[in-house]
């Protein structure tokens, strides 16, 4: 045999030791470390599914004989499943666990003897398991856990923590790594959950007690790794349950995992993570049932990459408000009132104070809140202060390093709580977990929508592929399929435009073409105008008119532009969408004979004689912003766009009295939205109110419809979008409906061509410079907005280090992006390409630093 050095340890739930094909996985995986890894293995394995239950109500006296009798049955019976002898692998147990019954101590059911019935689970599954991967061919061993982990008693420990729930040594006896390895074969299997009682009997550490038990033998024999093989694939950055994008945590450190596992995760007992920290030992979650992902690595030089990692909720919390109007700097008072927690044995997790009230929180988990303790301890506070129990409660928690330098990226976060009622919020001041306290009722469905603003406001830096793995969506159901980028097949073409000259935008006509006939395909949307403002390059605006298109257009220069390109076309394919424009722009606007939206009652009031008699669309504000970021939401107190809903009225008593019709109903809450349902509501919305109005012929649901930016984002789903606005336009048939995006039909079209200018190193980040920057693409500095960055001269070299490009503008915020994968050999002269540029790019750009505006190029 070979006695190679140093162990992995390998531990395994009880699903996974409950079939026998799942056992044929534990031997593939023990041999496949011993072979690849020159290692020797030991496997701690729990008891089978189910069975820790039955022994538990054993212990409590229940139905002793039946249960213990099914007990075992169901291990002979899997015993013969897994081809072997009932009498001879597992007679002796069997009898044991029989023994136990049938033990005087059963009818006084002292806790030595708990522990023992507790512990024949293990005892049972990983003698199955020994014997048959031993029959296997696998150089395997037996050893029993009791040998080598010791339970360790604390200080004010109780009697059944000190036997049921129990802590081990965490320092190896001398001669302990010799000793164990001296077992002969080569890879081990041993029992999790149960270790030695100093008194020699035998002792259980409780709930997640394998875990724990394999970081202790992992700690003990300062292992290379402990890796817990579980049904899930890792650490998320949210129970995937509800949240399905959240991220797979590709890799944490110990005190991040252990925060983790503390407020919410499942898949990893925290009590299992300090033996591992303390001793060094990486560790490793794993999915059994697809060994090949890579799943979570916790260790101690995981990059401290600062931002959330993950997002949890607890529910069943109990919160505490202690008000007192005697408490101001009155000496002792929390101590009064904690002394009566720990009277009733309850351990306190959060706290919030102010001048006049205290607020705690206890956990159910640890704290075993009955309505008897929660009752006698608020008659007991009640002699120091008065009392209010707010149950049931959730706490949502942050987890992350840097949770104080990110607030400023938080502002969604707090926007998403605002309109909760938050009971408690703290911050802890290890800096990795930010936590709010609301009721339980309204945490419904919020931890999608948090999970989804956290990566919006860039907190959760799910792009940076050191921390973060894929998506669970993406994991059950495979990536995503996104077609090949137009500029892929272009690669030479281009190059040869950069060689005319960079900065320089390339728009792709056949790109918009494709975008512009997947909304005109839809039967419910009576006319499509393009939002010019997106990108008013004259070869657009010809080809979306030739498919069809109107235009819309947001000034008098825009108007101008349109009519100069198109002087054919007819005003009545044309919008004016203005905001805060300058009265001459409306005149202007009506001599052009185009549809006209007002979106104010002021302007009718300060301008009668310009409206009156007129035909007018109006644009609501519906009360509500959606889009990629708070600076493009456009409606809600806080935009400036629209009639708000309360002076409705008013607007149409005075377009009355003015003789001005109303034709049309506008909104348009934002830009870069995803959700393809949302206009549907906004027709219902507006065909509502079309009704009371009784001159609309239009309705208007405005533009907004994203496209995918980052490499995990979906395309936007244009099925359900149409098919959302068939089913309203069914319900209220009477309106013309019109769309007016821009995003949608330019954005992917465009590439902005940029020459690298330098490469530099500075503490420890590396940079590539552009010779444009926030000039050229204003979208990355003002709205944290993500594009693809591509080397375009050594697209076929992999992506291997990672850059910040920058630009050449004389401000901090000049990164086009952050962490950047490019070839390692990037250089001064390389041609870097700037992806779906071609919405709000060109457009925006400006002179800053007199810097020269980028050329712009058409690929017919
Ligand atoms: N209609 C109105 C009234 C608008 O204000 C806008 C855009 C649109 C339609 C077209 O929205 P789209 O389909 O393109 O999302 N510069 C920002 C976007 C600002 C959008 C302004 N209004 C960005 O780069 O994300």
């Amino acid at each position: 045999m070979a006695q190679a050095a140093g162990w992995v340890v390998l531990k395994f739930g009880g699903t996974s030791v409950s079939q026998r094909g799942r056992w044929d996985t534990i031997g593939r995986i023990a041999a496949k470390r011993a072979q690849e890894e020159q290692c020797r293995v030991l496997v701690v394995v729990s008891a089978l599914s189910g069975v820790t239950n039955e022994l538990q109500a054993i212990a409590n006296g229940d139905d002793v004989g039946g249960r213990v009798h099914a007990l075992v049955q169901r291990h002979e019976g899997f015993c013969r499943e897994l081809g072997l002898d009932p009498a001879s692998v597992l007679g002796e147990r069997l009898g044991a666990l029989q023994g136990l019954a049938s033990d005087p101590r059963a009818a006084s059911r002292p806790l030595d003897w708990q522990a023992e019935v507790l512990a024949q689970g293990e005892l049972l599954s990983s003698t199955l398991g020994a014997h048959y991967l031993h029959a296997s061919g696998l150089d395997f061993g037996w050893c029993d856990a009791r040998d080598w982990l010791q339970a360790v008693a604390l200080p004010n420990q109780s009697a059944w923590a000190g036997r049921l729930a129990v802590n081990c040594n965490r320092e190896a006896a001398p001669g302990f790594v010799e000793r164990f390895a001296a077992q002969p074969a080569r890879m081990l299997l041993t029992q999790g959950f149960i270790a030695r009682h100093e008194d020699g009997g035998t002792a259980v550490l409780g709930r997640g007690g394998s875990d724990t038990s394999a970081a202790c033998l992992g700690a003990l024999l300062g292992a290379r790794r402990v890796e817990i093989w579980t049904d899930v694939p890792g650490m998320f950055s949210a129970n995937p349950r509800e949240v399905p994008d959240a991220r797979l945590l590709a890799r944490l450190d110990y005190a991040e995992a252990q925060e983790i596992a503390t407020t919410g995760a499942k898949v990893l007992h925290p009590r299992s993570i300090g033996p591992c920290r303390h001793a060094g030992v990486p560790m490793a979650i794993l999915d059994t049932a697809r060994p090949d992902l890579p799943g979570t690595r916790i260790d101690s030089s995981a990059a401290t990459v600062p931002g959330v990692k993950a997002i949890s909720r607890r529910d069943g919390v109990v919160l505490v408000s202690m008000e007192s109007i005697g408490m101001w700097q009155q000496v002792g008072f929390l101590a009064d009132i904690f002394e009566r927690f720990r009277r009733h044995g309850l351990s306190v997790d959060l706290i919030g104070s102010s001048e006049t009230n205290v607020t705690i929180s206890l956990d159910p988990s640890e704290n075993l809140v009955t309505t008897n303790v929660l009752e006698a301890l608020a008659a007991d506070l009640g002699e120091i202060c008065r009392v209010k129990v707010i149950v049931p409660c959730a706490a949502i928690t942050l987890v992350g390093r840097g949770m104080r330098s990110l607030l400023h990226r938080l502002s969604d976060i707090w926007a998403a709580f605002g309109r909760e009622r938050v009971h408690l919020i703290s911050q802890s001041s290890n800096d990795l977990n930010l936590t709010f306290v609301i009721d339980e009722a309204d945490a419904d469905g919020l931890l999608p929508l948090l999970h989804a603003e956290l990566i919006r406001g860039g907190a959760m830096p799910v792009l940076d592929a050191s921390v973060f793995g894929p998506s669970w969506k993406e994991i059950t159901f495979g990536p995503v399929q996104r077609p090949q980028p137009w500029w892929v097949g272009r690669r030479e073409r281009l190059l040869e435009m950069a060689g005319a000259g960079t900065p320089r935008y390339v728009y792709d006509l056949a790109t918009v073409r494709e975008r512009a006939r997947g909304l005109l395909a839809s039967d419910a949307v009576d006319r499509c105008f393009f939002a010019i403002k997106a990108n008013p390059h004259p070869a657009i605006l010809h080809a979306v008119t030739t498919e069809g298109f109107g235009l819309e257009c947001v000034s008098r220069g825009e108007l101008d532009h349109v009519f100069g390109v198109l002087p054919e076309l007819s005003p009545q394919r044309v919008l004016f969408t203005p905001s805060f424009a300058p009265r001459g722009e409306y005149e202007h606007a009506f001599d052009r004979g185009v549809a006209v939206t007002i979106d104010n009652l002021e302007a009718l009031q300060r301008w009668p004689e310009l409206f009156r008699g007129r035909t007018v669309w109006l644009r609501l504000d519906l009360g509500r912003g959606e889009g990629h970021h708070e600076k493009v939401k456009t409606g809600g107190a806080a935009a400036k766009f629209g009639l708000p809903l309360a002076k409705f009225d008013a607007f149409l008593a005075l377009a009355r009295s003015l003789d001005v019709r109303i034709s049309g109903l506008h909104a348009h809450l934002g830009s870069g939205i995803d959700d393809p349902l949302h206009w549907r509501e906004v027709y219902a919305n507006l065909a509502g109110l079309a009704d009371a109005v009784g001159t609309v012929e239009t309705i208007d649901i405005g533009g907004g419809l994203g496209v995918p930016y980052t490499p995990d984002a979906q395309h936007f789903d244009l099925v359900a979008w149409r098919n959302g606005l068939d089913e309203i336009k069914a319900a209220y048939p009477r309106y013309g409906l019109v769309i007016e995006p821009g995003r949608y039909l330019v954005a992917e079209s465009g590439v902005l061509l940029l020459s690298a200018t330098q490469v530099v190193e500075k503490d420890g980040i590396v940079r590539v410079g552009a010779n444009a920057g926030m000039n050229a693409l204003m979208r990355p500095a003002v709205y944290e907005a993500w594009h693809g960055i591509h080397n375009l001269s050594r697209l076929d070299d992999a992506d291997t280090a990672a850059f910040d490009v920058v630009g050449p503008i004389c401000e901090t915020g000049d990164v086009l992006g952050r962490n950047r994968l490019l070839p390692t050999a990037t250089a001064e002269g390389d041609i870097l390409l700037v992806a779906d540029a071609g919405a709000y790019g060109m457009v925006m750009a400006n002179t800053y630093n007199l810097r020269a505006l980028p050329a712009e190029d058409i690929i017919e």
